[in-house]
């Protein structure tokens, strides 16, 4: 075992410890949480090789209690939204938390943000956090184990996610850390650049849930072209430059919080951001089908952040793989659903490198 690990906290009513574990690798490091599996920290050398602390997060355990942004944290059972707080599998119908208006938000109540992981192994560049979700917890049907590994390898920090239910089940984790180039307590991202290798993005109705929508054919298209539209980010812009248009699909979500659908096997990243004021680039790879660009929209109301930060709307911005919102009821979606017995093997990696410009290889 390495000497990584610290207390954070403690869960209220003399609840479970709650540690932290350092993780280094001379060029990364890295603050993750056993509460709620959240990355709390993520240094990042700028361009003249200073660190810069890139994502959001708080002090105290008090302050993530507190909270309802999802912090740094893992997301499950299902990252997104279920319309309806239900879903039908096999036949038989799993009625969930509603906790987003009518619809489920990232798991439910007390979604995987909330719990209190164990870790499982840790190294200095890497720890393995584990999670047991019993059955009917949130709704959701079989006993799931899961597993999340951190690992920083160069200039990158990877999340591997591992699961197995007992029962078919629907899974779909992600990480919902808020991302600020020029520095955690920096303000606004609106400057900073966002590229995203997408040609197509799934449209949402009211709730964010995807709507199916008809194109000039009459057709019923579940996902639409970027083309010609604001959501069109295949080019590095400054994530403000567009966001504020008069687009029905902004006007929805206050900005750009909407699934894209990523490119299968393109072995191209499927997003991009970098600060001019750091020089700091960032992409991100998944094998995951769709990502979530949430522009931080409504990020305001949470407490002071990490050495009394203020975070208000659109100070941090995320960038979560996932299968689509909605897809347990949507057959027409790539299959989210996790049969008995069967490995889920996922990997998301967040890779830093400092650049003059988002468009420079
Ligand atoms: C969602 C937002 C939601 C936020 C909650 C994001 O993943 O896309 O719609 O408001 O999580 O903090």
């Amino acid at each position: 075992m390495e000497n990584n690990t610290a207390a954070f906290g403690r869960m209220p009513d003399g609840g479970a410890q709650v540690d932290q574990i350092t993780l280094d690798n001379g060029w990364l490091r890295c603050q993750v949480l056993t509460y709620g599996g959240a990355v709390r920290s993520l240094e990042v050398p700028d361009r003249d090789g200073r660190p810069v602390d890139v994502v959001l997060g708080f002090d105290t355990l008090e302050d993530y209690l507190a909270q309802d942004k999802y912090m740094g944290a893992i997301v499950g059972r299902y990252a997104n939204r279920i319309a309806g707080a239900r879903f039908t599998l096999h036949d038989k119908e799993y009625v969930l938390c509603a906790n987003d208006g009518p619809n489920s938000l990232h798991g439910g109540a007390v979604g995987f943000d909330k719990r209190v992981w164990t870790a499982e192994e840790v190294k200095q560049d890497a720890v393995t956090l584990s999670l047991a979700s019993p059955d009917g917890e949130e709704g959701y049907p079989g006993n799931l184990e899961v597993r999340v590994t951190y690992q920083l390898y160069q200039d990158t920090l990877r999340i591997l996610y591992w699961a197995r239910c007992d029962q078919d089940t629907v899974f779909n984790p992600t990480n919902h850390s808020y991302f600020n180039l020029s520095g955690h307590a920096s303000g606004r991202v609106e400057d900073q650049h966002i590229r995203l290798f997408s040609d197509h993005y799934t449209p949402i109705g009211p709730g964010l849930i995807p709507v199916r929508t008809a194109d000039g054919d009459g057709c019923e298209m579940p996902v639409l072209p970027v083309d010609g539209t604001p959501m069109d980010l295949r080019r590095a812009q400054p994530i403000g430059a567009r966001i504020g248009e008069d687009f029905p699909q902004l006007a929805l979500a206050g900005g750009y919080d909407h699934n894209w659908v990523l490119r299968p096997n393109s072995g191209l990243p499927a997003a991009m951001a970098f600060s001019k004021n750091t020089g700091i680039a960032m992409s991100v790879h998944t094998d995951m089908p769709g990502i979530q660009f949430y522009a931080g929209n409504f990020l305001g109301g949470c407490p002071a952040g990490k050495g009394g930060a203020a975070y208000g709307d659109r100070c941090g911005f995320c960038l979560e793989t996932q299968f689509f919102p909605d897809s347990p009821n949507r057959p027409d979606f790539p299959s989210c659903v996790l049969r008995a017995g069967e490995e889920f093997h996922s990997q998301t990696s967040y890779r830093f490198f400092c650049r003059d410009s988002i468009d420079t290889p």
